[in-house]
């Protein structure tokens, strides 16, 4: 795409100015904003970038292991992989209400972010994927406004307190004009495809109090989830996907035994902005295959639900 083409050079001759020969740090998360603007400040400045990766504990299976290929081995971009999960589901111990979820995340996050970024010399410009439309601020959630380190996780005013300047590369693009840069950028369409993710992770999508068994099972169920809709060629139909699992375990049968395991829910819908949603109608044949290999395929569960609930009222997340 010509213009696109055109954008990713001037941006970049943008960054350059902007940035000189400082240090850039770049907080990545994994998803599509970040990632590209963490790849086109990279071509513009090389290794004056350091992109953070903190790792919360709350992604998704194998998540963590592919970012960390996709921007250390295949970009080549230096990055530091801050695995604190320990940290933050030791704190989180205990902790059922959602908003409290969100504050204690968003917290740590902060503290995390600052302490790796700390040990980055001479850094003076902090990078984030914010958007256009983060800038007018029209998409909001449950939690607050959306996107960027601050807003992700539901806490403002980072920069200022690391003394950092901003460089946003995206400000001037809306959701699909990003896609079309990062796939100029090369990044797998795959990648660029994929569904929104809310910062506090796995944590809103396992209502009540949450464990590291509940987790564990909730990842392999997400996972078989979207492997299932993968298969059936409707991920790209679907705004997001993903399985919430139960705080309540339920009676079942399996061979000659009784079970007596977590219930689960799988959610999707279709969305322009996720501001409102539908939820997707997926045929009977879908959902009766799905709940028969997640009962099979995964060790905890032995009930499975469909969420027909539309946005408003409900919202996308459970919590
Ligand atoms: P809801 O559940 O409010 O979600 O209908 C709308 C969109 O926002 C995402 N979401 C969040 N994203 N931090 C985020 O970065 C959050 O705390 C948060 N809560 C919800 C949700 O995944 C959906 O795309």
């Amino acid at each position: 795409d010509w213009t696109m083409g055109a954008y990713r050079e001037e941006a970049i001759r943008k960054i350059r100015e902007q940035v000189g020969d400082k240090q850039v740090i770049c907080g990545l998360s994994g998803g599509v904003d970040s990632s590209v603007a963490a790849v086109l400040i990279h071509e513009a400045i090389g290794d004056q970038l350091t992109c953070v990766f903190v790792d919360h504990g709350l992604l998704r299976l194998n998540e963590a292991q592919e970012v960390v290929t996709m921007f250390r081995d295949h970009y080549n971009i230096p990055l530091i992989h801050a695995d604190e999960s320990d940290l933050f589901l030791g704190e989180l111990e205990g902790v059922s209400d959602p908003e409290q979820k969100r504050k204690t995340i968003g917290r740590l996050f902060i503290d995390v972010f600052q302490k790796y970024a700390g040990e980055i010399e001479g850094a003076e410009f902090l990078a984030q994927g914010t958007l256009y439309p983060d800038v007018i601020e029209s998409v909001s959630f449950s939690g607050g406004p959306s996107v960027t380190i601050k807003s992700h996780h539901n806490v403002g005013g980072l920069p200022e307190k690391m003394g950092l300047k901003l460089v946003e590369p995206l400000r001037e693009l809306f959701k699909d004009e990003v896609r079309a840069l990062g796939h100029e950028l090369g990044l797998p369409a795959s990648f660029i495809g994929r569904h929104p993710f809310p910062g506090p992770g796995l944590a809103i999508r396992c209502p009540g109090e949450i464990t590291r068994e509940k987790l564990d099972i909730l990842r392999k169920a997400d996972a078989v989830y979207i492997d299932q809709i993968r298969r059936h060629g409707l991920y790209d139909e679907i705004w997001q996907a993903f399985v919430a699992i139960l705080p309540v375990r339920t009676v079942g049968v399996m061979g000659d035994g009784r079970t007596y395991d977590y219930a689960c829910a799988l959610r999707a819908v279709t969305s322009v902005d996720g501001m409102t949603a539908d939820y997707y109608p997926f045929s009977h044949d879908f959902l009766g295959e799905t709940a028969t290999r997640i009962i099979n395929e995964v060790k905890g569960i032995n009930r499975v639900t469909y969420d027909v609930t539309s946005k408003p009222p409900g919202t996308i997340e459970w919590e």
